[in-house]
């Protein structure tokens, strides 16, 4: 079993209304593939459990690892998480979950797809799959356009905005029409009305396509049965249509699961 570590702040920056890029040291960042995730635990002794944040990039040199978070309102664990500085520790578990199968998109032409807080993950991957064409499609809220400019140095960037500020007005799946472009591989994360309207795109177009999911979490680690989903297939420990995304996922292949 992993075990909890003290992990340093490097540095935190705002970077959109609300959201926040923290780089911390970790051991975690040896084993660290995209797509996969780290618990965070605060140090307030009222807010026992831990909050699943997506690993956004990977520096195995320095042994250290971005994340991006959104504060989600006063008093909650991530605007905690949000006052802390450089120097000060964060407990944290990881890295945790399954991540991208990205090794699958050799000589393929992808879609790598992320909305709203579920972005920051796409970026490890970005860089580190190797494909024949590589195509980026993120989506936001409005012209706060975090990570765009690291997107742009690793594949073909389309975003769209619900405002239609920037890029295609609408979704992720507009940006795609509306660009007419065209994949054999799929690699997406966000809210879930996102996914599933990737999935059935994926599964109409027979095309190969990997969702990470995101549910309420509690221990993180598998033991609580707090995140399943409905799966397709029955677990084989419990004997029931369940996987608990924690730790069979968060990535999974499209048709595996239903949202
Ligand atoms: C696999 C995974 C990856 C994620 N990656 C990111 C990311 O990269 N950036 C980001 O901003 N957010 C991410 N989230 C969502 C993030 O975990 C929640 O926004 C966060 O836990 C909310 O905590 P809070 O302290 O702001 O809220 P509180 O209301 O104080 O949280 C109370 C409790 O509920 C849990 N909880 C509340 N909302 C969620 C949620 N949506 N998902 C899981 N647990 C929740 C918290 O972990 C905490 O235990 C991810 C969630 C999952 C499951
Ligand atoms: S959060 Fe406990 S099993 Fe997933």
């Amino acid at each position: 079993m992993k075990e909890r570590e003290n992990a340093v702040i490097l540095s935190q920056e705002r970077i959109a209304q609300g959201i926040y890029s923290m780089w911390l040291k970790t051991k975690a960042a040896g084993e660290a593939r995209p797509g996969q995730f780290i618990s965070m635990y605060t140090n307030d002794g009222s807010k026992l459990l831990p909050r699943p944040i997506s690993i956004c990039e990977i520096d195995k040199e320095k042994g250290a690892l971005r994340v991006v978070y959104r504060v989600t309102g006063e008093n909650t664990g991530t605007e905690l998480f949000s006052k802390m500085q450089a120097g000060d520790t964060v407990p944290v578990i990881g890295p945790l979950g399954n991540g991208f199968p990205f090794e699958k998109a050799e000589g393929k032409k992808v879609f790598l797809m992320g909305g709203g807080i579920g972005v920051p993950p796409i970026l490890e991957l970005a860089k580190q799959v190797a494909c024949a064409k590589k195509q980026i499609v993120v989506g936001y809220r409005d012209a706060e356009t975090f990570l765009r400019e690291e997107f742009e140095q690793n594949g073909e960037v389309y975003i769209s905005t619900e405002d239609g500020s920037v890029g295609t007005k609408g979704n992720v799946m507009d940006a795609i029409r509306e660009n007419a472009l065209e994949a054999d591989m799929i690699y997406a994360c966000g809210p879930t009305p996102m996914l599933r309207a990737i999935k059935s795109y994926a599964e109409e177009n027979g095309i190969e396509c990997y969702i990470s999911l995101e549910e309420r979490m509690a221990c993180g680690i598998g033991a609580c049965l707090a995140c399943v989903c409905k799966s397709k297939e029955k677990d084989h420990h419990t004997n029931v249509n369940n996987k608990r995304i924690c730790k069979d996922g968060p990535v999974f292949l499209s048709t595996e699961v239903e949202i």
